[in-house]
């Protein structure tokens, strides 16, 4: 059943009132997601898988903002764990950021993708791999005047990765201490789909939301196996890249953003399967791993009113101050997974920084624990990837834009820059394999108005 099925497209949220602001006199949208129990049929010929997901789908709806308009989300908890929404890459004042039940849309960054999941202590792998995760999508007028492929042409493609048991329910991660790699790879969902396409450009928002599969994408025509296409990446985690960087792969690890324009216009009637080079970072391969969904491609004449301009926006690095000011160290200690060696169990010592608000801090992030890899993100801020020794340099297009995770691959070492801004408060740090960041991979920064 490998690219039988067709690629399924979450449904734009739909706001079910908007108020008028007391304070403000603007409208504020108002939306509920309910998470609750649903059945989806993955294997034709097996019984079907149960899962918990945002108004009973996975991914949830997909929520569109434009830049400036508030919002408040209701979300109503009829699942069966315990959980935590977190809106993974906003600014969230700390209160709102995944350590309460209800969460605060941002409305002043730029435009990006952003995603939302749960961030329940101890329960996020679970929640998240049977089902609790959906794009966030934020626009605003600087990038729509790009003119971008735009509408059915810009497209989020969610990959995971899971495992079945034989009856057709999902095997869970919950007692896993280390990784779950899945070998059933879906897309939106569906394991494996294909895509009709029209021989023209096309956005696609790439979020690698499994739990612990990273993926090195390709794109191969399968008339010409072997050849990888080029394609333009223009956006990553805190969006626009200065310029489109033009590759013919990309790495891509959990709970990173990336968007690429892919130009099928050379391929008119032909198939093209997206691909993902196997033997990377850390990761477990199984026999289909190395595909991922395939685009059929028209032979219509389409006439493509869209462009990918060289320059995309000046982006706002913070300026190199020269030092590092502080280490830290991912690895494994006893059967937990620790940062400089302490748990987020440790309440007393999990604060590991305390930034003065509105500084630059240069943090020096460090894989000594083997042959894993962990992707580190840093909440409310967006960093400046700065330098990476070990096996890979930076990547282009990480330098190219700000980003909210890093892969760390076995071995490596990385050294990001930000503004800690423009919030204080207290926010987490984790690793985004979700099975290390419940057993403990994960502490705290506190954002301070004083200095220390
Ligand atoms: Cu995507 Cu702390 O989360
Ligand atoms: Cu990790």
């Amino acid at each position: 059943w490998l690219f039988q099925f067709p690629l399924p497209i979450p449904p734009v949220k739909d706001f079910s009132k908007v108020v008028t602001s007391p304070v403000t006199g603007k409208d504020i949208r108002y939306y509920q997601i309910e998470i609750k129990e649903f059945k989806s049929q993955v294997y034709p010929d097996r019984g079907p898988a149960t899962l918990w997901g945002y108004d009973g789908m996975s991914p949830g709806p997909t929520l569109v903002q434009e830049r400036g308009v508030e919002s408040v989300v209701r979300f109503v908890n009829n699942a069966r764990l315990p959980n935590s929404v977190h809106l993974h890459g906003s600014y969230s004042r700390a209160p709102f950021d995944g350590w309460a039940e209800d969460t605060t849309p941002p409305g002043c960054q730029n435009a990006r993708t952003l995603w939302y999941h749960d961030h329940a202590i101890d329960h996020t792998a679970e929640n998240a791999y049977f089902g609790q995760a959906g794009a966030y999508i934020l626009h605003d007028g600087a990038e729509d005047a790009l003119n971008l492929p735009s509408g059915q042409y810009d497209i989020p493609l969610i990959l995971t990765a899971k495992q079945y048991n034989s009856d057709g329910s999902l095997f869970s991660p919950a007692n896993e201490q280390t990784s779950l790699y899945g070998d059933v790879i879906h897309v939106n969902g569906q394991p494996w789909p294909h895509f009709r396409v029209e021989p023209r450009r096309y956005r696609f928002r790439f979020l690698d939301a499994s739990i612990s599969r990273t993926f090195f994408l390709y794109f191969e025509r399968d008339t010409k196996q072997g050849t990888k296409l080029e394609f333009n990446v223009i956006s990553s985690d805190a969006g626009l890249l200065s310029g489109a960087q033009k590759v013919k792969d990309l790495y891509i690890s959990m709970a990173e953003r990336y968007e690429i324009v892919m130009d099928f216009s050379n391929y008119k009637g032909e198939n093209v399967t997206l691909r993902n080079a196997r033997d990377v970072g850390a990761d477990k391969d199984y026999p289909e791993t190395d595909k991922v969904m395939k685009f059929i491609v028209s032979d219509d004449s389409v006439n493509d009113p869209s462009s990918v301009p060289s320059s995309l926006r000046a982006i706002p690095y913070p300026p190199d101050t020269g030092k590092v000011d502080r280490h830290f160290r991912f690895e494994r200690q006893s059967g937990n997974w620790v940062i400089n060696g302490v748990t987020f169990a440790d309440v007393k010592n999990r604060v590991l920084a305390k930034p003065n608000r509105g500084t630059i801090e240069t943090w020096e992030l460090e894989n000594s624990s083997g042959g894993w890899s962990h992707p580190i993100h840093i909440h409310l801020i967006d960093f400046k990837v700065v330098k990476r020794t070990g096996s890979r340099s930076v990547m282009p297009y990480e330098a190219a834009g700000l980003k909210d995770v890093i892969w760390l691959g076995p071995g490596e070492t990385v050294t990001v820059a930000a503004y800690y801004a423009p919030w204080d408060g207290v926010y987490m740090f984790h690793c985004h394999n979700l099975i290390h960041e419940d057993h403990e991979m994960m502490a705290a920064f506190n954002v301070s108005v004083l200095a220390d």
